[in-house]
């Protein structure tokens, strides 16, 4: 290959890099924090920190430059006893970001894969 072949674009350049990556995470916790449900895990949280992990965890998913450096997802949650509904519920919440935000369908396809395979790391409670 030449260096002036194109090279296929990652998901992470199809949606916009990083101030994409940035806008999803805000829209994510605002949703989050809006829901009663679930507005109560984070309010011993450092959500500062907290976005910053989510952005570097996204863009690695989704092939962009930046790499999760935070704990294992196991190690985060394990004390939160976080339910089956409770953890499908803030899979919609990023879901209907992507959506909003006109990310193309394989793309959500793909984030959703992530997360059904990180689903025994973070569900905790039986229910
Ligand atoms: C669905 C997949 C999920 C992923 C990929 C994910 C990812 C993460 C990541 C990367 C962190 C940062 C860990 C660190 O700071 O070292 C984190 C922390 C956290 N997550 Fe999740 N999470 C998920 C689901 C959930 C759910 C369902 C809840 C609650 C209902 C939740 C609540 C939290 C809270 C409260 C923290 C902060 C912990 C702290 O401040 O010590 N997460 N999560």
């Amino acid at each position: 290959m030449t260096a002036d072949e194109a090279q296929p674009l990652s998901p992470y350049e199809r949606i916009g890099g990083a101030p994409a990556v940035t806008e999803t995470v805000e829209r994510f916790y605002k949703r989050l924090l809006a829901d009663d449900e679930l507005a109560g895990f984070f309010t011993e949280t450092d959500l500062p920190q907290l976005k910053r992990h989510q952005v570097a965890l996204i863009s690695q998913v989704l092939g962009g430059p930046k790499s999760y450096a935070g704990r294992e997802l196991a190690e985060a949650h394990k004390s939160m006893d976080i339910s089956v509904g409770q953890y499908k519920a803030v899979g919609a919440h990023l879901t209907a970001v992507l959506e909003e935000l006109d990310v193309p369908r394989d793309i959500i396809e793909t984030v959703e894969q992530v997360l059904a395979s990180v689903a025994p790391d973070v569900i905790g409670a039986d229910d």
